[in-house]
């Protein structure tokens, strides 16, 4: 159709190498609301008329009732199958003049703003969910004692509420990151034409209303060119889904025999065809997987990006198939993770166990020397000495003796002085619970702390949800609007 200077069709094999077509279906309600609302434009400032609107958004209509009419064999891309349905339906006279004052360059950036900012609100709204979730588990599981890892060596012992908060902690930047880029992906850049705009009198602020944008993409060159916004989205999506697959590598460590201290609800767990005990955590390995795919879809668009003219160039749709999987991913990643959370099984009293025998205990029984006055440098020695014997026993510090503490405070001999009596009596005395409630400072895994961040978190999240309910209020009411305008203007 667009064929006015080349002779003849393209090469059918060049055809399938250009075409955008298998990714387009994804944008083809965006390319019909875009084209209605332009339009309508192009009548209201005289530049079509009632007549020939009409017979435009008649069959938008259609297209957009049912999308499988608009035939895209031997189209290059979606944009171009339905200017010819409804050139097709309308009449040349009619539907010839829809693509007036627009180019495939800025319609092709307007449909993807468009899905990008539905698909973030609809993330956004998820992402929430996860998050109600994680602080649903967390108050359940406030009195869940286990240690801590760093280096996947037991460190201090803390809680899984404590642990489930840090992933809700995290979530909230992964959400902040995308709340914040919606408000620079919903610019419209219809109406920056090819590149250079347009000698017709359009209004751009009148489509960009019309679709529920909060203002314009206002430098043509800029319109056309710039897909930075949907880098930072995909690069937005990479890390959240470090996030994701962080709390899916914990979980599948923590569901192991050794460990033991979830279990995964069967509906999210797989087996083994071959050994009948398995329980897999496949979904799991899944989501930390794609984490990696994620990661190179970004790498994947700032190498499209880079250097690259200003201007359309058709690199820029190698763009859209990263764009769209990077969507779809991370939407159902967010919703397998949720689902694995809501259902997790907290086995406490393992933890505990595994707690009670634990050498993560150590830093708090050091502190307790530094209350005494101990410089901290002699009490880390003195625990690491006594730690050194309680595994040369091969058991826990409850088997320190008092003939042990008066070896070390022989060996270590302290600035100030400490019997080995009352040495052994801190290290005995030291259970899990005092060991969490020792520990009182912000951001720690004392009960009370725990019920603040909760506190806190939840308020975050009540704002989270309204200013996103609020978004996608918007955004629908704009196309119901336009619907209605339409309607109005089919019927007149
Ligand atoms: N199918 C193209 C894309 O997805 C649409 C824009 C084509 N524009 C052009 N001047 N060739 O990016």
């Amino acid at each position: 159709m667009y064929r006015s200077r080349p002779k003849g069709r393209m090469d059918d094999d060049m055809l399938a190498f250009l075409s955008s077509i298998p990714h387009d279906q994804s944008i083809l309600y965006y390319d019909i609301v875009g084209s209605e609302a332009h339009s309508v434009m192009l009548h209201e400032r005289g530049i079509i008329s009632l007549e020939e609107l009409k017979k435009i958004l008649v069959s938008l209509e259609e297209a957009k009732k049912s999308p499988g009419l608009v035939d895209t064999e031997g189209a290059e891309d979606i944009h171009e199958a339905l200017e010819a349905f409804v050139i097709k339906q309308a009449g040349m006279g009619a539907g010839g003049k829809m693509h007036t004052a627009r180019s495939r360059n800025d319609q092709v950036v307007l449909d993807m703003r468009m899905k990008v900012r539905d698909d973030i609100n609809g993330l956004c709204a998820s992402i929430i969910a996860l998050i109600d979730s994680l602080i649903k588990q967390a108050s359940k599981n406030r009195d869940a004692v286990m240690p801590l890892y760093t280096h996947m060596q037991q460190g201090q012992l803390g809680t899984f509420s404590h642990v489930l908060l840090a992933y809700a902690d995290a979530l909230f930047r992964d959400l902040e990151r995308l709340y914040q880029c919606f408000g620079r992906i919903n610019q419209s850049p219809l109406g920056a034409c090819a590149i250079g705009g347009t000698s017709i009198d359009i209004d751009r602020k009148r489509t960009a209303v019309l679709l529920g944008f909060d203002g314009l993409v206002r430098n043509s060159v800029d319109a056309t060119t710039s897909r930075d916004t949907f880098v930072e989205y995909v690069a937005s999506l990479s890390i959240l889904s470090t996030t994701l697959a962080r709390m899916a590598e914990d979980m599948i460590i923590w569901s192991t025999a050794e460990f033991g201290f979830v279990e995964l609800d069967d509906r999210y767990s797989s087996t083994s065809s071959a050994m009948p005990q398995k329980k897999n955590p496949d979904p799991l390995e899944l989501v930390r997987a794609k984490s990696a795919i994620m990661a190179g879809r970004l790498v994947s668009m700032l190498g499209i990006t880079k250097a690259l003219p200003s201007g359309y160039s058709r690199d820029l749709q190698d763009l859209k198939p990263q764009l769209l999987e990077a969507s779809s991913a991370a939407i159902s990643t967010v919703q397998v993770v949720e689902d694995v959370i809501d259902t997790l099984q907290v086995r406490k009293k393992r933890m505990l166990e595994v707690s009670k025998t634990s050498y993560a205990v150590s830093l708090d029984i050091a502190e307790l020397l530094v209350a005494k006055g101990l410089p901290f440098r002699n009490a880390h020695k003195i625990v690491g000495a006594l730690v050194a014997k309680a595994a040369a026993k091969e058991a826990s510090l409850s088997a320190i003796t008092i003939k042990d503490a008066a070896a070390v405070l022989k060996k270590v001999k302290p600035e100030k002085k400490l019997g080995a009596v009352e040495l052994a009596r801190i290290v005995k005395g030291m259970t899990p619970a005092k060991s969490i409630a020792l520990r009182k400072s912000v951001g720690s895994p004392n009960p009370k702390e725990q019920d603040e961040m909760i506190k806190m978190a939840r308020l975050k999240l009540a704002g989270y949800k309204a200013g996103v309910g609020k978004r996608t209020k918007f955004v629908q009411g704009s196309l119901t609007n336009l619907a209605k305008t339409v309607d109005k203007y089919i019927h007149s």
